[in-house]
Formats: structure tokens, C-alpha cells, sequence
């Protein structure tokens, strides 16, 4: 078999590049560890930067975004019992949506059946060889039979675990890496959301999250001791915990029920540089990982697919690898700085095991200066809306 581009990796990056690709007449293969179906019970993000709208409207997949998505024109902090607003839109006049990765996902995939993109699923033993040359393919095991995909470039869209990024050799390669010490414990229940806007919570108890997807599904985070298993919380220790968490105001209004899934996840920042090695590309998880603290995760990748789309259409329909040659540099500017900002909105919400009574002052003053100052609201709405591409 042969293809334009092998996509290894069929989440959210590896679709949308694929539309994207796919509008402008290149043709790509996705090849996809799991079942659909698994792929789409995955609960992650929930927060939508414009520049994701856009892409999602340029590859044609916009319209039930459109519809079901909720607007948010800020989002709320809290600090023990108080809490106050950061309106992007009056501070820098835009906004962001919530609308689930789930579903962004699903999306995707609908249109990429429509379009007739072909798409392999079950796929094991993915191989990428060759890619210092100008011949690369793709060699992996599918429905029990050995197969290779002959191609020109390969996007390793394949997540922190796929193996793109270990085709690159570790003489090439530099990885950056911190680890957190500590966890979001995340439940979804069907429920009316407790507030109209997300709720970042720093309290003594430690942080906590109330977001949303739609009018009765609400999605809620507590931080949690690596330790932790989801078979220690249950749903009522969740919920009491999480109410602790959040100003008392707030808890009052809070409509509980049984969570439909529960889930933990460490918090971590990591980054592999280069993002290009000869015909190979990574994008999204494959190459850096935020912690979820500034909702930068999906977003980042959608980025990378940005600079990737622009890259390849500029090598395909105008004959020049100028965008190639570039891709790496640009999409690690933007992703350094969704490193920073979700590293600095982690050290601000969190308790720390080794926080000191002094690192903990630091940490209220950062949270007053947010609260009254116009120059430190902006930054965050900025950031928090998405930098520009
Ligand atoms: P992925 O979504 O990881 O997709 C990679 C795909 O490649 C997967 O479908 C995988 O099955 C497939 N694959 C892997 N290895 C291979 C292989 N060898 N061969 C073929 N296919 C392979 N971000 C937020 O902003 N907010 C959140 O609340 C949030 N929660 C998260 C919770 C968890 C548990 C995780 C892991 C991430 C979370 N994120 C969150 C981050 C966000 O979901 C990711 O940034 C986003 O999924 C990145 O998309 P991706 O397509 O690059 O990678
Ligand atoms: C969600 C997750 C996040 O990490 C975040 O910052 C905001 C929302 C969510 O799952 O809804």
C-alpha cells in the first residue's frame, strides 16, 4: 500500500490533521492502536481555545460544535471562601467553549467515515522506519497479516505512549521533564453543572475543578495523593471532599449523584525536542504533556496540527519545504509557552507536600494579584483563551 502521509495515531491530533490534510486533496492512512469505541470512552478535556474552533470549521466538522457548545466569557477563581471572575471578554474581548474531547472526537471520526479516509484500527507492532531517507513507510500487523504502507512523511500523533517518539534517536532527541507530586482524581455525573462558568479552586484542602460539558453533565476534579486509587474514593467521599474545597456559597447550590466515571490522572510536564526527524513529525501528546491545570492539553496539540497542516500543504501544492524545515522551531515556541502557563496555574491552585508557610504567602499574594490587578488578568485570560499561532 502506499499514501501521502501515514498518521500513527488516530485521537484528536491525528483526525484533524487528516480533515485538514484530506481538504486540501492529501491523502493519509490512520493507523489506530484501539477500537474506536475505546477511543471515544475516553473522558479528557473539555475547553476549546478559538484557534481549535477554527480548525474544526477549516476541516468541516464544526457544525454540531456550533450547536450543542456552551460560550464562556470567563472563568472563576476561588481561594478558600472567596471567589471572583476574570471575564475574557471585557478584559481582552474573546472567549472559549466547552465542548468534550469525547465529542470533538467523534466528530472527527464521523467525518473521516463520510469522506471515505481510511482508517485501521486494531493496529499492533507499529513500526516507522526509514524516515532519515526519502523513502519512508510504515510497517505494523492488522487483522493477523503483516503490512507496510510505502509513504512520503509520517505524523507520529501517537500520544505520550506511542513509539514516535522513540524512532527518534536518543542521540537526537532531549527530553525535559517534571513530575508533580500529586493527582486529579476526576468523576463525571449526570448533574446540572453547580455554575454557569468553570471554578478553579485553591483551598487549604488542596485544588479542586468544577467544569461542565453540557446542561446535565458535570465534570469535577479534586487533587489527590499519587497513591490514591479510584477504588478508595467513593462517590460520597468525592463529593464531601469536593465540597470542602470550594466556597461555602457555592457547595450549597451543588446537586450530587452517582458518578458515571471516575478516573485519575498525574500531573506531569514534558517536552521532547525536536518535534521533526527527517520525514517524521510528532505532534500533540506525542511530543509534550501540560498538566490540566490551564486546560492547555488538546490545545497544544491542535497547534501542532496547525503548523503540521501548513507545512505539509505548503510542500504538497507550492513545492517548497520552507514549513517543513520550520515546524519544529514554531510549534516548540508556542508549546513552551502553554508549558509555562500551565506550570505556573499548577504551582498557583495546588498544595504542595513541602509547601512552607512562606511558599504559601507567595501563593496568596499571586492570587491577590489576579484578583485586583487588570495587567496579571489579562495575562492569564490571554494565555488561558490561547496565545496566537
Ligand atoms: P492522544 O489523545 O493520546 O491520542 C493518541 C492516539 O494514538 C490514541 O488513540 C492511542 O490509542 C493511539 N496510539 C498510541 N500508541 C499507538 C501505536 N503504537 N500505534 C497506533 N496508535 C497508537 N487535557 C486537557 O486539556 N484537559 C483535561 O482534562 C485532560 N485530561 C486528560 C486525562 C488523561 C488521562 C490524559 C492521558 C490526558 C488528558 N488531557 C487533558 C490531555 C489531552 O487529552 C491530550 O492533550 C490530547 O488527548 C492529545 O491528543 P493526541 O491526539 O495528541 O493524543
Ligand atoms: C477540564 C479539564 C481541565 O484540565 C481544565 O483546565 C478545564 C476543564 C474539563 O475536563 O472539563
Amino acid at each position: 500500500m502506499r499514501t501521502q502521509v501515514v498518521i500513527v495515531g488516530g485521537g484528536p491530533s491525528g483526525l484533524l490533521l487528516g480533515q485538514l490534510l484530506h481538504r486540501k486533496g492529501i491523502e493519509t492512512v490512520v493507523l489506530e492502536r484501539q477500537t474506536r469505541d475505546y477511543v471515544l470512552r475516553r473522558i479528557r478535556a473539555g475547553i476549546l481555545e478559538t484557534g481549535l474552533v477554527n480548525m474544526m470549521r477549516e476541516a468541516g466538522v464544526a457544525d454540531r460544535m456550533e450547536k450543542e457548545c456552551f460560550v464562556h466569557h470567563g472563568t472563576c477563581i476561588s481561594y478558600e471562601n472567596e471567589l471572583f471572575d476574570i471575564n475574557f471578554k471585557k478584559l481582552i474581548g474573546q472567549n472559549v467553549i466547552v465542548y468534550g474531547q469525547t465529542e470533538v472526537t467523534h466528530d472527527l471520526y464521523d467525518a473521516r467515515e463520510a469522506t471515505d479516509g481510511k482508517t485501521i484500527f486494531e493496529v499492533e507492532g507499529v513500526q516507522i522506519r526509514d524516515v532519515d531517507s526519502d523513502a519512508p513507510y510504515v510497517t505494523f500487523t492488522a487483522d493477523g497479516k503483516d503490512q507496510r504502507i510505502d509513504c512520503d512523511f509520517v505524523a507520529g500523533c501517537d500520544g505520550f505512549h506511542g513509539v514516535s517518539r522513540q524512532t527518534i534517536p536518543e542521540t537526537v532527541r532531549k527530553e525535559y521533564e517534571k513530575v508533580f507530586p500529586f493527582g486529579w482524581l476526576g468523576i463525571l455525573s449526570e448533574t446540572p453543572p453547580v455554575h454557569d462558568e468553570l471554578i478553579y479552586a485553591n483551598s487549604s484542602r488542596g485544588f479542586a475543578l468544577c467544569s461542565m460539558r453540557n446542561d446535565n453533565l458535570s465534570r469535577y476534579y479534586v487533587q489527590c495523593a499519587l497513591t490514591d486509587t479510584v477504588e478508595e474514593w467513593s462517590d460520597e467521599a468525592f463529593w464531601d471532599e469536593l465540597k470542602r474545597r470550594i466556597p461555602e456559597s457555592i457547595a450549597d447550590e451543588l446537586v450530587t449523584g452517582p458518578s458515571i466515571e471516575k478516573s485519575i490522572a498525574p500531573l506531569r510536564s514534558f517536552v521532547s525536542e525536536p518535534m521533526r526527524w527527517g520525514r517524521l513529525f510528532l505532534c500533540g501528546d506525542a511530543a509534550h504533556i501540560v498538566p490540566p491545570t490551564g486546560a492547555k492539553g488538546l490545545n497544544t496539540a491542535a497547534s501542532d496540527v496547525h503548523y503540521l497542516n501548513e507545512a505539509l500543504a505548503q510542500y504538497y501544492l507550492d513545492k517548497d519545504s520552507d514549513g517543513i524545515d520550520q515546524y519544529s522551531e514554531k510549534a516548540l515556541t508556542r508549546v513552551w509557552k502553554a508549558e509555562r502557563f500551565s506550570w505556573a496555574t499548577t504551582n498557583l491552585l495546588h498544595r504542595f507536600p513541602d509547601q512552607s508557610e512562606f511558599d504559601l504567602k507567595m501563593q496568596r499574594a499571586e492570587i491577590q494579584s489576579l484578583h485586583y490587578h487588570e495587567t496579571a488578568q489579562k495575562w492569564f485570560a490571554q494565555n488561558y483563551v490561547g496565545l496566537p499561532y
